[in-house]
């Protein structure tokens, strides 16, 4: 058949002579490569996933203008010794297809080429590195996926693949390999996959075992395609909700923004109690991780802001003490406030200079909340739960009568987006579509008058 095929290209049609040989391409798909390296092409069959993948980040990746601002500052600061550090996860099939080195001629490319598409993810074949998306791509054009038993369809062909199956701990791998960065200074930036790892969801036992998958790809029952023949079985969410949003206008925004929120509502919840000690009062706070598989916050943690928010009032309700109180607007690295308990990483230059860019960071300090996790040793030894904590002293002759407490969060700082503004990189119109969440079951209020020392009430501060 191939000597056929060849002869008959040789004769009559002319062999494209730089095209790469695509093994039983002709036999097992009907769509072309480039027919299924286009997510528009899954649209007809697979309407929910590609409305789904629409409005995520992973479509978004390369779309994101402040991805695009950073990439270009890089570009320039580093004299193009940043090369294709950034495509290498935000426009992967571009990368690949040989379309750009650097991203700088992305909007000269076709959309297909552009962000964490559904091709990209299953067509990977083999997980060869646990950073920097170490993916290798399978140049069969099956579609990979969980079902052992798919039904075949005109597009293309399918097969079971461990690695795209969530209840399998291997599917973590694809994941991790693009949710760790080990930046060209080789500093393990952001590190998902690794904290993944380290907690309880990593151990591969029934009941503790918790994959990427099970987390941000919940099931449903349903058809996993418009097409003849296809049953009933489990479908994915592939909206894969975090916390980035898009800055601009795109598909699905207002859904995205009301699941981040759902999802951030019982992400950690928090302690406060409150004491008097001769004059001063201390306020001992804890965040505890209730649902998330690795830190929190997690991945771009160098941009993110999450904060806590602490005011505690007289019986007039005038402000006795305050931390971490930001308007709407302002950047929490304008405000002073000695006490402020903020997490997150900060990264520094090799001279020791606080610096928050890719490119700059040689070293960092972290604060963040820990994944659940009982190992039996290392730092984690012995522990169940995943918290923190932090005290705040004031002087005040009586305690408070009330005490407000909520945790905060913008993925990214305004005061990264002032320094992308002030380099010419981003224009100024995106620093106020940046929201500002609240996590919900972290806000609490302590009242004098109930008499207790803590809240929740019967909820024990965590043993520190
Ligand atoms: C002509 C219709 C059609 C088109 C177009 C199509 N698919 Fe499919 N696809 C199907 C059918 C039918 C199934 C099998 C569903 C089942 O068995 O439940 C399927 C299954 C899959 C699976 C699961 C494979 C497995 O074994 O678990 C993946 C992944 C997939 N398709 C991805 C894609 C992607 C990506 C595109 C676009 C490049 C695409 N499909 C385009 C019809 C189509
Ligand atoms: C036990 C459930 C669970 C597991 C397992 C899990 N996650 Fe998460 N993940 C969460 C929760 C909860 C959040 C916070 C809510 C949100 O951001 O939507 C989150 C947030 C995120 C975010 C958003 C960034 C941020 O700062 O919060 C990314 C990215 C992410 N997870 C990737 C992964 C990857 C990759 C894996 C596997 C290596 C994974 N997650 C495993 C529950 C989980
Ligand atoms: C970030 C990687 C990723 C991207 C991007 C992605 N998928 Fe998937 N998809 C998966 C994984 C992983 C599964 C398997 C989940 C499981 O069963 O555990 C899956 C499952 C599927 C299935 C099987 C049915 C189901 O829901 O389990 C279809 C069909 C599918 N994807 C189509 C698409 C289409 C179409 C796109 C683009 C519009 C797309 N996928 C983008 C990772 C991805
Ligand atoms: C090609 C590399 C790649 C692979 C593979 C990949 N991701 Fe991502 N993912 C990204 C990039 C890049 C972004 C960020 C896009 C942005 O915010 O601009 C992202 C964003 C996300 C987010 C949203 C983060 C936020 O803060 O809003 C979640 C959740 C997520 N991915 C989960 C997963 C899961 C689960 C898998 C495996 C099924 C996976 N990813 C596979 C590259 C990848
Ligand atoms: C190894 C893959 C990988 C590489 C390399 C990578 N990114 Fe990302 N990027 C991600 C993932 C994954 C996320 C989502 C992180 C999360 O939400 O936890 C992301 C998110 C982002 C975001 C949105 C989150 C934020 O900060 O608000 C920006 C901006 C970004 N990356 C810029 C860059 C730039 C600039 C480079 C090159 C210097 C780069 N990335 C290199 C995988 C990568």
């Amino acid at each position: 058949m191939r000597f056929l095929a060849l002869l008959a290209c040789t004769l009559l049609l002319g062999c494209p002579a730089d095209e790469p040989s695509i093994p039983d391409a002709g036999v097992v798909s009907g769509f072309t490569r480039e027919q299924l390296l286009d997510p528009k092409s899954c649209q007809e069959c697979h309407p929910d996933h590609y409305q789904e993948w629409s409005g995520s980040m992973h479509a978004y990746a390369a779309e994101d203008p402040v991805w695009l601002a950073m990439n270009r500052r890089g570009q320039r600061e580093t004299n193009g010794e940043l090369g294709d550090f950034c495509v290498t996860c935000h426009a992967p099939i571009a990368l690949r297809e040989g379309l750009t080195t650097d991203g700088l001629n992305l909007a000269e490319l076709p959309a297909y080429s552009k962000g964490v598409t559904c091709a990209f993810c299953h067509f990977v074949d083999e997980v060869t590195g646990s950073h920097n998306a170490q993916l290798n791509l399978s140049s069969d054009l099956r579609m990979r996926g969980a079902y052992d038993n798919p039904a075949p369809n005109k597009a293309h062909a399918s097969m079971y693949s461990p690695l795209h199956d969530k209840e399998r701990i291997e599917s973590a791998d694809l994941c991790g390999s693009c949710h760790d960065i080990v930046t060209q200074k080789q500093v393990h930036l952001e590190r998902t996959f690794l904290e993944w790892k380290s907690s309880l969801f990593a151990h591969d036992v029934e009941g503790e075992r918790q994959t990427c998958g099970d987390c941000h790809m919940k099931g449903r029952t349903g058809t996993a395609a418009d097409a003849p023949g296809v049953p009933l079985r489990r479908v994915h969410d592939h909206r894969m909700v975090g916390v980035d949003t898009a800055l601009t206008d795109f598909p699905e925004k207002q859904d995205q923004l009301r699941r981040i929120q759902r999802e951030l509502n019982t992400t950690a919840l928090s302690i406060l109690c409150v004491r008097d000690e001769e004059g001063t009062v201390l306020l001992g706070a804890t965040l505890e991780n209730m649902a998330a598989g690795h830190s929190w916050p997690t991945g771009a943690t160098q941009d993110r802001r999450a904060w806590v928010e602490i005011i505690a009032y007289d019986e007039a309700d005038n402000v006795l003490f305050a931390s971490g109180v930001v308007e709407e607007g302002q950047a929490l690295t304008s405000i002073v406030d000695p006490q402020l308990w903020r997490l997150g990483d900060q990264g520094y230059d090799e001279d020791g200079h606080a610096v928050h860019l890719f490119w700059e960071i040689a070293e960092y300090e972290s604060l963040l909340l820990p994944p659940p996790n009982h190992a039996h040793e290392g730092p984690n030894a012995g522990k169940v739960g995943a918290h923190l904590q932090h005290e705040y002293r004031f002087s005040s002759a009586e305690l408070p009568a009330r005490v407000t407490l909520r945790l905060r969060l913008r993925a990214i700082g305004l005061d990264v987006l002032d320094d992308l503004i002030a380099s010419g990189d981003l224009a100024p119109e995106f620093r106020g579509a940046v929201p500002t969440f609240e996590m919900g079951a972290t806000q609490i209020e302590w009242r004098r008058a109930d008499m207790f020392e803590c809240v929740p009430v019967g909820h024990p501060p965590p043993v520190p």
